[in-house]
């Protein structure tokens, strides 16, 4: 069996992803085009190089799914597609917590790595995208299934890694948002309120100015506090994508 990999995985400075920590779940929010897709593919990749399980949601069905679909990602696009899928990852969830996680093995601070399991990824492109393409009744069953992985899944190695364009309560319960202790935001065009709300802070307190842009802002983590971010860029004009993510995806089945 392949041995996963727990190491931290850089993202711009001291700030990095664990899916070991507290801050495992990561909640990214940009406008349009400021480059939450771009950082995802890269999240995904790096997933996959370390080795664990990796599953997409393609909220507005673009190539971005498309191309995870063809190497043999699992990707869901529509209503019925995402619930399967969500209840699928709670399904396994709570199986990894009856089956691995008793009380005879388990202490405070033991988590899925302690037993060289594979964390299962959940990367969730355009959240509200997905939940508005539902019916009422199917966006309840989204949320509901959401909010089980938010606030349990980390011991167990069940990662959610979300996006959107804005957060309100209305859209997104706070129960969700709040289990993300990674905080990312990007874009040029971010109002105070979407700053104030995903970050905890004032824009205008910046001492040196607002200087988000294009693949560019603001994280949060528990470790770092507030800190300026840059997203790992990948050139697609130099790199074949879908070439990469096949040798990540052969390696892992080898
Ligand atoms: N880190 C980056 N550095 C430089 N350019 C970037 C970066 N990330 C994205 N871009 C550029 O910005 C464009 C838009 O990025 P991306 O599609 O990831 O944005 P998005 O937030 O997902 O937008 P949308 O709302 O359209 O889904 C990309 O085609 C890419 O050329
Ligand atoms: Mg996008």
């Amino acid at each position: 069996m392949i041995e996963p990999d727990y190491n931290d995985i850089p993202l711009y400075n001291n700030v990095f992803w664990s899916l070991i920590s507290e801050s495992c779940h990561i909640l990214l929010i940009a406008p349009s085009g400021a480059g939450k897709t771009m950082l995802l593919s890269f999240l995904g990749a790096m997933v996959l190089k370390r080795k664990h399980k990796l599953y997409l949601i393609d909220g507005k069905q673009t190539s971005f799914g498309a191309t995870f679909r063809s190497v043999g990602i699992q990707t869901a696009t529509t209503p019925s597609e995402i619930i399967n899928m969500l209840s699928y990852l709670v399904k396994e969830m709570e199986k990894r917590y009856a089956e691995v996680f008793n009380s005879e093995n388990t202490g405070l601070n033991t988590n899925f790595s302690d037993f060289s399991l594979p964390a299962h990824v959940l990367i969730f492109d355009e959240v509200l995208s997905a939940l508005d393409s539902g019916s009422k009744q199917e966006n309840a069953e989204m949320v509901r299934l959401l909010k089980q992985l938010a606030l349990k899944g980390r011991m167990a190695g069940f990662v959610i890694v979300l996006t959107a364009q804005r957060i309100l309560a209305t859209d997104l319960p706070k129960s969700i948002t709040e289990q993300c202790q990674t905080r990312l935001l990007m874009g040029a065009n971010v109002s105070e309120e979407l700053y104030h709300v995903t970050l905890g802070g004032y824009k205008k307190d910046l001492a040196t100015g607002y200087r988000g842009g294009v693949g560019t802002g603001y994280a949060v983590t528990p470790k770092t506090g507030l800190t300026y971010f840059e997203a790992p860029y990948m050139d697609f004009s130099k790199i074949n994508f879908k070439e990469l993510l096949e040798k990540l995806v052969h390696k892992n089945n080898e």
